[in-house]
């Protein structure tokens, strides 16, 4: 039962809470696709908190609130909040939740998420929390292997990128330590997963370790591609020197099996050629699009009646 929980780590979802938001999320792809109105969030407000930029997913959880008739209010820049006069995250949670019936909140710092959590007597999603965890874009990234592969069970997952800063490979990894998969770690040396992360994980995943895709892309079923996030360098000189380390190009999509899958959790950068997106591979559009349904179904899930 999701009823007025906090989802701030993946790990705060038992396998039978993921199949439950999946099974729901098959519901409200149904409305989505009928055009069916429901109003089961009338007079529920969602609140939006965002101290980091983001396209979809703000866009997603109001477009998911309004979907199932409730309303938003929407914190979408920090420069015009009273944070830019100094006001603590725990003040203006505190404010917040009297004002709403749920808060998703999107922050630069690692463990924001918790600690709003600690101050709210409403549930909290976490929609980022520096380079920790993005939950709910892990729930997304897995329905999407499941809609489109069947399973996600005997899968060889190939993720390739910013493995050090990437929140959503962290959730995606700690996730998929409940299913039975290969996984294919391909990054430049400077961008591998950090030890606190690859610690939990080493005994409890089949993991391999690499710079080289090339090893691997015959035998993967999904790749799974990240930007290099450029915000969390401190030094510059760094993230420019990575720029252009690994790209995903028609050649690349050659090479992969028949059904295998592309998945990004977007925005792109140049990580992926765009020649790719009209290949049958490219899933990443898709994938985003079931941001909707997944978001509709936690959000019923956890302040519904
Ligand atoms: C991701 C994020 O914010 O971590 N974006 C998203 O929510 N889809 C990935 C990224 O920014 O690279």
């Amino acid at each position: 039962m999701l009823k007025n929980r906090s989802l701030v780590s993946i790990s705060d979802l038992s396998e039978d809470d993921v199949n439950n938001v999946f099974l729901k999320a098959d519901e409200m792809l149904g409305y989505i696709n009928n055009s069916k109105k429901i109003n089961i969030m009338n007079s529920k407000i969602l609140a939006t908190l965002f101290y980091e930029p983001s396209t979809r997913t703000r866009l997603s959880f109001e477009s998911a609130m309004h979907r199932l008739g409730g309303s938003v209010i929407s914190m979408a820049d920090s420069k015009t909040a009273s944070v830019s006069k100094g006001e603590t995250l725990a003040d203006t949670i505190r404010i917040v939740e009297s004002y709403s019936d749920i808060i998703v909140i999107r922050h630069p710092l690692e463990g924001a998420a918790l600690l709003a959590s600690k101050f709210s007597s409403k549930p909290i999603i976490n929609a980022g929390d520096g380079s920790g965890e993005h939950p709910t874009q892990t729930l997304v990234d897995l329905y999407t292997i499941r809609k489109e592969l069947g399973d996600i069970n005997d899968k060889t997952i190939t993720i390739i990128g910013d493995l050090k800063y990437g929140r959503t490979v962290h959730s995606l990894l700690m996730a998929l330590i409940r299913y039975n998969v290969k996984i294919n770690l391909i990054s430049p040396e400077n961008l591998r997963l950090p030890d606190y992360v690859y610690n939990e994980l080493k005994n409890k995943l089949n993991i391999t370790i690499s710079s080289n895709l090339e090893k691997y892309i015959d035998s993967t079923d999904v790749l799974y591609v990240t930007r290099i996030q450029k915000e969390r360098f401190t030094d510059k000189n760094e993230y420019s020197k990575l720029i252009g380390s690994y790209k995903i190009t028609l050649k690349e999509v050659d090479k992969m099996k028949d059904n295998s899958i592309i998945m990004h959790p977007l925005p792109r950068i140049d990580e992926i050629s765009p020649k790719v997106d009209i290949t049958d591979k490219a899933k990443y559009f898709k994938q985003a699009s079931y941001g909707i349904p997944i978001r509709m179904a936690l959000i019923s899930m956890i302040v519904g009646d």
